[in-house]
């Protein structure tokens, strides 16, 4: 892995950094316009550091998606996540995902909303794995039962406000274990508030009922779940999503 470098935000219009600011095709006009919007949001410095790479830049990054590139922000001399949205994206800013994950904030649920604007979004910086690594490192049974109880019962809170997150049925990168075992679900791109939520249904089906790798892992630290079960769960619960449904899953679920 590449040091990590802090640079003050000054030094951004130049390269390396500058690519990674326009992601992933420069432009200078956009560049100056950005980086006078990350001062507006009272961005100090960027860091660049983690394990997440792109193509062309020489800097190591947060992350990396089709929306953004993430990088360590520093704000008020806090570290924070800055998501900065691809010059390529579909979507026309990064507002609308605030606006969501800012609903989801007032369940505890999601990295705490730190500023956001047309082109960044910054967040609480949760250091940690994403869910199928952190799978993979730790067996414990009691310890994987805990922090699922935990992602279910955060997708209960999202499901009971009416916010559906969207990108739950398919989350090898939407759920990250922190260091202290807490998992916290990110990336509010898709979700809505105007649509029926699915938030509960679709996690079960990507823990514990799918074919795909993360319901396999989870399988063999806590062994074979009785799918027909789960499955037969959570349709009365899709029916009448009650805490005391909720709870049967949960029971299926990790039982
Ligand atoms: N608050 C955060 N703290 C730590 N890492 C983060 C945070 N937010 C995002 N990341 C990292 O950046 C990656 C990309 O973030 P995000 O999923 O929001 O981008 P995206 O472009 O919408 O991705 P995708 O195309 O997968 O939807 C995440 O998988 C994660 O590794
Ligand atoms: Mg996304």
């Amino acid at each position: 892995m590449q040091r990590p470098s802090i640079v003050p935000i000054a030094e951004l219009v130049e390269e390396p950094y500058s690519s990674v600011i326009c992601y992933p095709k420069l432009n200078n006009e956009e560049l100056t316009r950005r980086v006078a919007e990350l001062e507006g949001l009272g961005v100090t410095a960027v860091e660049f550091s983690g394990g997440a790479s792109a193509f062309g830049v020489r800097v190591p990054l947060l992350g990396k998606g089709f929306a953004g590139v993430v990088v360590v922000g520093y704000i008020k001399g806090q570290r924070v996540a800055l998501k900065i949205l691809r010059v390529d994206a579909e979507r026309p800013d990064l507002l609308h995902e605030a606006r969501m994950l800012c609903k989801a904030n007032t369940v505890n649920v999601g990295p705490q909303l730190v500023g956001a604007s047309r082109n960044f979004l910054l967040t609480q910086l949760i250091e940690g794995d994403h869910l199928p690594n952190w799978l993979r490192r730790q067996k414990e049974k009691r310890v994987v039962q805990k922090v699922l109880g935990e992602i279910l019962e955060q997708c209960w809170l999202l499901d009971e406000m009416g916010l559906d997150h969207g990108e739950l049925s398919n989350a090898p990168k939407h759920i990250i274990v922190d260091n202290n075992q807490k998992p916290w679900l990110i990336d509010f791109e898709s979700a809505s508030d105007s649509r029926k939520p699915s938030n509960v249904t679709a996690v079960c089906n990507f823990l514990f009922s799918g074919t795909g790798k993360v319901a396999q892992l989870i399988s063999e630290i806590l062994g074979k779940r009785n799918k027909n079960e789960i499955m037969l769960d959570l349709k009365v619960y899709r029916q009448q999503g009650c805490r005391e449904n909720f709870e049967k899953i949960v029971d299926s679920c990790l039982r």
